[in-house]
């Protein structure tokens, strides 16, 4: 009896164990998926029930804001450039070179003030050699946030119209998304984040990697390497990889005194949160680069500004937001007022 049931307690460990293992193969398979289009949102008028609290109020008040039609200001462009340029210097600053960053050169990471890092060769030799921009400034830019605002709008022809794109954090481009949000890509951040979850950390087959940034062709892969000490090797290492497998992308790292000085910028203009989200560094860095700055993607609700349907969270799949980092209304509300302004162009509509 009691050989019995040690016999079937057995099967039943083994079992479990062959289940754990094809789970485990999956979990890790499935890792290096793109991600699936999610199925299509349904453009119906909402039950009241899923129009987000105090969403309708709010979205009323934006429509108000933004529905006049649009014209750039130059004025109110050339004044918030100046304050931009003369406070962040961008153009020359925003990106480290071997020129702004000597070896020696002590940086201070912008989200962990008492950190520092001394500029060794090592550092210094995957570091660009000159301004990637060239001196040159971009007539028309389109800075792409990944809101769900964008799926079936069919803004992407009018998104890569633009001389110059930058993208947000890797996104999927691929795989019907073209036709809402464009292929080109002159510019695409990433969040470390992704190096660790989707890509191993790239201690191991950094393969799936290199693979998944042919999407973004030669463009700029800008990395946030000395923001926080716990992501600079791993961007170290994107650095190496790309240069092992000779891709085409060209790795560059954000100048951690360009964000800082940013980041005061926009506290003297009123807004207060810990880190600003790098939809709103990039919009900023726009405005140093290029003379017109059409924004898509940026929409912070979770209701269409227009048909009130429910939205995703990003055009590309629906995972909840970290809200503790980013007071994303605020800015919005910042981005706004610059449309208003004729500043830059926030589009909020469909491209049709
Ligand atoms: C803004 O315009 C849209 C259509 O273009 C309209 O449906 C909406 O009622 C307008 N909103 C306000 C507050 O004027
Ligand atoms: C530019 O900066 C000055 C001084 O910091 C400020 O008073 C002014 O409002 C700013 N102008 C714009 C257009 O942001």
């Amino acid at each position: 009896m009691r050989g019995q049931l040690s016999k079937s307690l057995m099967i039943t460990v083994l079992f479990l164990g062959s289940l754990m293992t094809t789970l485990i193969w999956y979990m890790s398979v499935g890792k290096h998926v793109e991600p699936q289009r999610p199925a299509s949102q349904k453009k119906h008028a909402p039950k009241p029930s899923e129009i987000c609290k105090g969403c309708k109020e709010i979205i009323s008040k934006v429509q108000e804001r933004y529905n006049q039609t649009w014209k750039k200001q130059e004025d109110n462009y050339l004044k918030f450039r100046t304050n931009l340029s003369v406070k962040c210097n961008g153009f020359d600053k925003a990106i480290i070179t071997k020129n702004n960053t000597p070896v020696g050169l002590k940086l201070v990471y912008d989200g962990e003030k008492k950190r520092t890092l001394q500029v060794n060769k090592d550092f210094f030799n995957i570091f660009t050699k000159e301004n990637p921009f060239s001196n040159k400034k971009w007539d028309t830019c389109s800075v792409v946030g990944n809101g769900g605002i964008l799926s079936e709008s069919s803004c992407g022809k009018m998104i890569d119209s633009a001389d110059f794109v930058i993208r947000c954090n890797l996104p999927p481009l691929e795989n019907g998304y073209e036709k809402d949000v464009g292929i080109k890509t002159s510019l695409v951040t990433a969040n470390p984040s992704i190096f660790t979850q989707r890509y191993g950390s790239l201690v191991g087959r950094r393969l799936p990697f290199v693979e998944s940034l042919h999407k973004y062709g030669n463009s700029l892969l800008l990395l946030p390497a000395f923001s926080f000490g716990i992501n600079t090797a791993v961007c170290q290492r994107v650095a190496y990889t790309i240069e092992d497998f000779k891709s085409p992308i060209r790795p560059v790292f954000f100048n951690p005194q360009y964000l800082d000085s940013l980041a005061q910028f926009w506290r003297s203009e009123g807004l207060k949160e810990r880190r600003l989200s790098t939809g709103l560094i990039m919009a900023s860095m726009a405005l140093e680069l290029c003379e017109n700055v059409h924004l898509y993607g940026f929409w912070p609700f979770s209701n269409h500004p227009y048909g009130f349907y429910t939205l995703t969270n990003h055009y590309y799949d629906d995972k909840p937001a970290k809200t503790s980092f980013h007071a994303m209304p605020a800015e919005f509300d910042r981005l706004l007022q610059l449309h208003t302004e004729g500043v830059l162009r926030l589009h909020l509509e469909d491209c049709k």
